[in-house]
């Protein structure tokens, strides 16, 4: 039995859209047996959160096609004792914009260069979560993840997420995507 995968779900959320991105994240996350996951705003969260967690998903609202400031107020401020201590775990984006072609890659990619340069492992995800929905640099939305899709792009990048930290993390070798094509969908 394993119960030792854990997973942060970081994020800011000025309007509650991006809070319901990461509900569906962490119910992703916890999908993968043994995985504990801490789903905290930027109100809760601790630096200690991030120093427990083997793998981290932070989502910010788009902000000027960037994280909002408080998100890097947190990693300028409450993290910068702790750069140089976080290398190697696995870390992933997502973000809530007003709107589609609103920037919200472009935000998600400013959290990935963030997070690599605290040493974090970032990842992107091939799968298609649904028809016409991907989520190569992270799980994106208009506004609320209203559409089956847009919660399944979520989950999907939780799941992804917990799978990456069993696998390169615990050594839960069952758990690499490759080993799973089956469940996995192709584009369409
Ligand atoms: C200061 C500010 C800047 C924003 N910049 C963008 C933007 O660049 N592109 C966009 O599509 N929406 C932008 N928005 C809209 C938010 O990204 C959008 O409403 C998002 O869903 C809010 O997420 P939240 O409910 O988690 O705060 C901006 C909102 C604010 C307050």
């Amino acid at each position: 039995m394993h119960t030792n995968n854990k997973i942060l779900v970081l994020y800011d959320s000025a309007t509650g859209n991006t809070a319901q991105m990461a509900r569906h994240v962490g119910e992703g996350a916890a999908s993968v047996p043994g995985t504990e996951v801490r789903l905290r705003s930027l109100d809760e969260a601790r630096p200690e959160d991030v120093v427990w967690c083997d793998g981290l998903a932070v989502g910010s609202p788009t902000n000027m096609g960037l994280m909002s400031w408080k998100m890097k107020r947190f990693w300028d401020v409450d993290m910068g004792e702790h750069w140089m201590k976080l290398d190697g775990k696995i870390a992933c984006a997502f973000s809530s914009a007003g709107g589609w072609g609103g920037g919200m890659e472009l935000a998600c990619q400013a959290i990935l260069t963030m997070l690599m340069n605290f040493g974090f492992l970032v990842f992107g995800v091939t799968d298609y979560a649904g028809k016409l929905t991907t989520l190569h640099y992270g799980a994106v939305c208009a506004r609320q993840p209203r559409s089956e899709n847009d919660q399944a792009a979520c989950r999907k990048l939780g799941r992804r997420l917990a799978e990456w930290t069993a696998v390169l993390v615990h050594g839960r070798a069952d758990e690499h995507p490759a080993k799973k094509m089956g469940e996995r969908a192709m584009p369409s």
